[in-house]
C-alpha cells in the first residue's frame, strides 16, 4: 500500500530533475501525477518521466503553461481538475535555468522575470490550489521548492536568494492563514543536487564520488544529491506521515550549510 493511494498531484517544472523525481516516486506511492513544463508537448525526456509513472500503474497527464503567466497557469489548474477531477498536493518547483545575475547586471526586466514565474507564480498558483481544496474539503498539502540560497549567499545570486528566502516566509504566512483548513504549506530546500537527464542504466552511478566535479569534496555526504533524495522529504511532506509539519522550511543538503562557508574560488571586484 503506498502513502498517497489516489491522491492526485500537480507538479510544476516536472519534465525533468527535481520535480520528475518527485512525480515518479509520488506515483510509486500510489498518486496521479500531472506534468508542467512550458513545452507544448512532452518530448523524449518527458515521454521517460510518463513512463516511469504509467509502469506504477498511475496516470500522467500533460499540462503546458509558463506558471509566471496567469492566464496560462490557470489554464493549467482547470486541464488537471478537468482530467483528475480534484487536486491533493501541488508541488511549486519550476524555475528558469537563467537564474543568476551579478549584482550590477540585474536589471528590472530580469527582476520581473524571476520573481515573475519562480515567487509570484508560486503564490497564485499555491491560491488557486488552496481555494480548490477548500473547495472540495479534505484538506490538502502545498509544497515549495526552495533552496540552500534562501540561508547564504553566492556569488550573483541576489534575486535567486531573495526568491528562496520569500518561499520559506511564504509557507508562515500560509499556514497561519489557512489554518484551520487541513492544508499544510511547507518548503523543501535542496543543497547541490544532480538534475542531469540520464540513460536508466547510468542512474546508479548519480552522486558517486569522484563522479559529478568536485562536489565530494565540500559536502559532508561526501556527494551531490539525486532527485530522488528531495522526492523522499516531498513524500513525507505530501503523506500522512507529514501531517503535522506545517509553516516549515526541511533542509535538504546532505549537511551543506552545516560545514559552513563551503570554498568559492570565483572572486572578483564588483562590475557597474
Ligand atoms: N538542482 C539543484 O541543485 C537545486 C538546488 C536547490 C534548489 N533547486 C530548486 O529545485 C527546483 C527544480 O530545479 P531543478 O534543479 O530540477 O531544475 P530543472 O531545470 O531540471 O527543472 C526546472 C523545470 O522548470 C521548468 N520551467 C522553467 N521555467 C518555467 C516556467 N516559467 N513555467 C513552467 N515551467 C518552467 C523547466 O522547463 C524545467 O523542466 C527549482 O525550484 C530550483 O530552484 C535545485
Amino acid at each position: 500500500m503506498g502513502l498517497l493511494e489516489g491522491k492526485k498531484a500537480l507538479l510544476t517544472g516536472s519534465r525533468r530533475g527535481i520535480g520528475a523525481g518527485i512525480a515518479t516516486l509520488f506515483a510509486e506511492h500510489g498518486a496521479d501525477v500531472g506534468l508542467n513544463s512550458p513545452r507544448p508537448e512532452p518530448d523524449e525526456v518527458a515521454g521517460r518521466v510518463i513512463a516511469a509513472i504509467e509502469a506504477c500503474g498511475r496516470r500522467a497527464t500533460w499540462h503546458p503553461a509558463d506558471v509566471g503567466d496567469t492566464a496560462a497557469r490557470e489554464r493549467m489548474f482547470d486541464e488537471f481538475l478537468a482530467a483528475h477531477g480534484r487536486i491533493d498536493i501541488l508541488v511549486n518547483n519550476a524555475v528558469t535555468s537563467d537564474q543568476m545575475r551579478s549584482f550590477f547586471e540585474t536589471d528590472e526586466e530580469f527582476w520581473d522575470f524571476l520573481m515573475g514565474h519562480a515567487l509570484k507564480g508560486y503564490f497564485f498558483a499555491a491560491k488557486r490550489a488552496a481555494s480548490e481544496m477548500i473547495r472540495q474539503g479534505g484538506g490538502g498539502r502545498i509544497i515549495n521548492i526552495s533552496s540552500v540560497h534562501a540561508y547564504r549567499a553566492w556569488p550573483d545570486d541576489t534575486v535567486y536568494g531573495v526568491i528562496k528566502a520569500g518561499l520559506n516566509r511564504m509557507v508562515k504566512s500560509m499556514a497561519v492563514d489557512l489554518a484551520g483548513t487541513g492544508i499544510t504549506c511547507n518548503c523543501i530546500a535542496p543543497g547541490y543536487i544532480d538534475i542531469r537527464v540520464l540513460p536508466p542504466e547510468e542512474e546508479p552511478n548519480r552522486g558517486r564520488e569522484g563522479w559529478f566535479d568536485e562536489a565530494h569534496a565540500y559536502i559532508p555526504s561526501r556527494r551531490a544529491g539525486a532527485p530522488r533524495h528531495i522526492a523522499g522529504a516531498a513524500l513525507f511532506l505530501a503523506s500522512e506521515l507529514g501531517d503535522y509539519v506545517n509553516g516549515e522550511t526541511i533542509l535538504v543538503d546532505g549537511g551543506l550549510l552545516s560545514g559552513g562557508t563551503p570554498d568559492d574560488r570565483r572572486r572578483r571586484e564588483p562590475r557597474q
